[in-house]
């Protein structure tokens, strides 16, 4: 199985991921992590991607490819994995299609306003460490709950980078929602709703297919 989180900045797919990766046991595939990771380490590839993340644009898709290829190839994504900000482009689509095509797969669109999507983001702390992501609208905390590192603001959640995201957001998604509708396998969540509610929703839709 192949769950695909499709949203906007802000969304929930890192949130939905997380619970979806606890209740299934489908490692959370996260390519803004991934590409965060390699930034943090200072690597060949973090010193590419920096500034085009700190931009708000869109990362190269052989890039991007790249180490979702490499990633999913592990064996903890035999049974199934969860797809977090990939693909993002119609191309993404159709070389994820190429390089692990043979899945039953469900792609969960998550809708949330801009107005709502701007206060999540101005109040959003990560986990550099581990990922795991906070909101200082709901836990006043400094340290990461899960593994201790210390909590910070993503350089890309600035007012006028968010901005951009939706933009390439608004310009890239159409195509995509029409082709995984084409292929009878899109579902879209109210996403203003609280995570719980939200996942109980994105549950179901799993559920239905599980089963
Ligand atoms: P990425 O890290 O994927 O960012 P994004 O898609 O913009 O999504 P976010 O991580 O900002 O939000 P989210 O939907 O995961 O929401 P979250 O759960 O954190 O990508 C970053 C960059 O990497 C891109 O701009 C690009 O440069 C590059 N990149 C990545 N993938 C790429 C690709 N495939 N191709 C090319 N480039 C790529 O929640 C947000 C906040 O809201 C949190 O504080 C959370 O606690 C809170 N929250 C969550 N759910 C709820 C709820 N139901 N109610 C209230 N608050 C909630």
């Amino acid at each position: 199985m192949r769950i695909i989180l499709l949203g906007p900045a802000g969304s929930g797919k890192g949130t939905q991921g997380e619970m979806i990766e606890r209740h299934y046991g489908f490692p959370r595939i996260s390519t803004g992590d991934l590409l965060r990771l390699e930034v943090e380490k200072d690597t060949a590839l973090g010193k590419i991607v920096k500034k085009i993340m700190e931009a708000g644009e869109l990362v190269a898709d052989d890039i991007v490819l790249e180490i979702v290829r490499s990633r999913i190839a592990q064996p903890d994504c035999k049974r199934g994995y969860v797809l977090d900000g990939f693909p993002r482009t119609l191309n993404q689509a159709i070389l994820l299609e190429k390089v692990d095509g043979s899945r039953p797969e469900i792609a969960i669109e998550i809708q949330v306003s801009e107005e709502a999507l701007k206060q999540r983001l101005a109040g959003r702390l990560v986990c550099l460490q581990c990922g795991t992501v906070y909101n200082i609208n709901n836990n006043k905390l400094s340290q990461c709950q899960a593994c201790g590192a210390r909590l910070t603001v993503r350089n890309d959640d600035r007012p006028e980078v968010v901005s951009q995201r939706f933009r390439i957001y608004r310009e890239t998604i159409g195509p995509l929602i029409e082709y995984y509708s084409k292929k009878g396998v899109l579902f879209r969540i109210d996403g203003e709703k609280t995570p719980e509610e939200v996942f109980r929703e994105v549950k179901s839709v799993i559920d239905s297919r599980l089963n």
